[in-house]
């Protein structure tokens, strides 16, 4: 018998053994050769941590909070489409597995299970947990105020409005593998077959790519921000800044938050780590609104590094499908919990007693000696 799951990488081989190989594929892989799939992680080694000593750290306070709302820690659960393919609870598991660890979690537009039924997935038991909409752009204006409407009904406390994809990621992948839904799931959000992506067929392609071909939006532009926020009383945080001036405009535009994030490497390869450019966006925003990032998180030293940098909270996508395969809500909680220690340990050991206490000292970049 396989040992405990020790690390995000234990839960990623499981996933990948138990996972059909389509889905896995979706899940694991980036746009075109991949090479900024492999940067987001790496870029965590280019920056050591800077510990300090005899600092009394018998007890460490993890709170943390997202738009003034409280978390238990400073890690939360990105958007990542289609949960059900994972575990048939699907996001449903996903959010009760956030109420539990009393952290966030962004719906996905595209999730398999739809608004209403998380929100109650994740009011349920106890207290805790927040939920947010991360909202794609559609042509049909009016079916995207539809969801935004509805997640305000339903008690959601912001929108993530996802800017870095007015066309699909080439994910060779999917193309290869002509990625679609299986036909027991859909998107559950939409009620037609063609915005569900529940059609039979999609040709020989990304099912998906054709999908966001036909349905979104590629106009998005600047002043997109200020129609979404006519129509929302929700705070709205533009998720996929990568540079410092794009940070500047989206604030100038009322933004309430700024994500970097470059989805998870699935859209434009050649791109920075997020890592590497978080430090720009958070000198260019000057404080005016929250910073945070995902990318390549895999432990908690890389989320006391992001902190560091000026994160003030990062985001995770795929280590939570990992656990979503591996053990739905409870392979969740056990995922977010490894997280966590790891984070609480880091800070420790780094002599940091809470998230304010963690500071650009506490990293520095490291220095490669170039063999060109
Ligand atoms: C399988 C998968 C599906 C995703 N679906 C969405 C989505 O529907 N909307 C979105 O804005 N981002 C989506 N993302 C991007 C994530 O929100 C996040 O930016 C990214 O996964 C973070 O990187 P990580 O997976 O290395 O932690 C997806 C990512 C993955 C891996």
């Amino acid at each position: 018998m396989a040992g405990p799951r020790v690390c995000v990488s234990d839960f990623e081989l499981e996933a990948r053994r138990v996972l059909p190989k389509a889905v896995y594929d979706y899940y694991r892989s980036g746009a075109d050769e991949q090479s900024t799939l492999a940067d987001n992680v790496d870029a965590f080694k280019r920056w050591y941590v800077v510990p300090r000593i005899l600092r009394d750290v018998s007890t460490v306070d993890m709170s943390a909070s997202v738009l003034g709302q409280r978390l238990s820690m400073p890690l939360c659960v990105a958007a990542t489409a289609m949960q059900r393919m994972a575990h048939p609870e699907g996001e449903t598991a996903t959010a009760r597995a956030c109420r539990a660890v009393g952290t966030g979690m962004m719906l996905s537009s595209w999730a398999t299970s739809n608004i209403e039924e998380v929100m109650s997935a994740m009011t349920s038991v106890g207290e805790g947990g927040v939920m947010w909409l991360q909202l794609y752009i559609y042509k049909d204006r009016e079916l995207t105020l539809s969801l935004v409407r509805r997640a305000e009904e339903a008690g959601y406390k912001a929108i993530f409005l996802t800017v870095d994809t007015p066309y699909l990621g080439r994910r060779w992948d999917d193309m290869r593998n002509c990625f679609k839904l299986p036909p027991h799931l859909s998107m559950s959000n939409f009620s037609t077959a063609s915005m569900a992506f529940s059609e039979e067929s999609y040709g020989n392609d990304s099912g998906l790519a054709v999908y966001v071909a036909k349905a979104i939006d590629p106009t998005l532009c600047w002043d997109d921000i200020t129609w979404l926020k006519q129509h929302t009383r929700l705070p709205v945080i533009v998720k996929g800044v990568l540079t410092g001036e794009d940070a500047v405009q989206a604030v100038n535009y009322g933004v309430d938050g700024i994500l970097v994030s470059n989805h998870g490497a699935r859209q434009l390869d050649g791109v920075p780590a997020t890592l590497d450019v978080l430090e720009e966006v958070v000198q260019a925003v000057q404080g005016r609104c929250e910073v945070y990032m995902d990318g390549g998180v895999r432990r908690g030293t890389d989320v006391l590094k992001a902190l560091a940098l000026g994160a003030k909270a990062v985001f995770i996508g795929r280590p939570v499908l990992w656990g979503l395969a591996c053990q739905g809500e409870q392979g969740v909680v056990e995922l977010l919990d490894l997280l966590k220690e790891e984070l609480r340990l880091a800070m420790a050991l780094s002599g940091c007693r809470s998230v304010s206490e963690v500071s650009r000292s506490h990293v520095r970049r490291a220095e490669f000696n170039s063999r060109m």
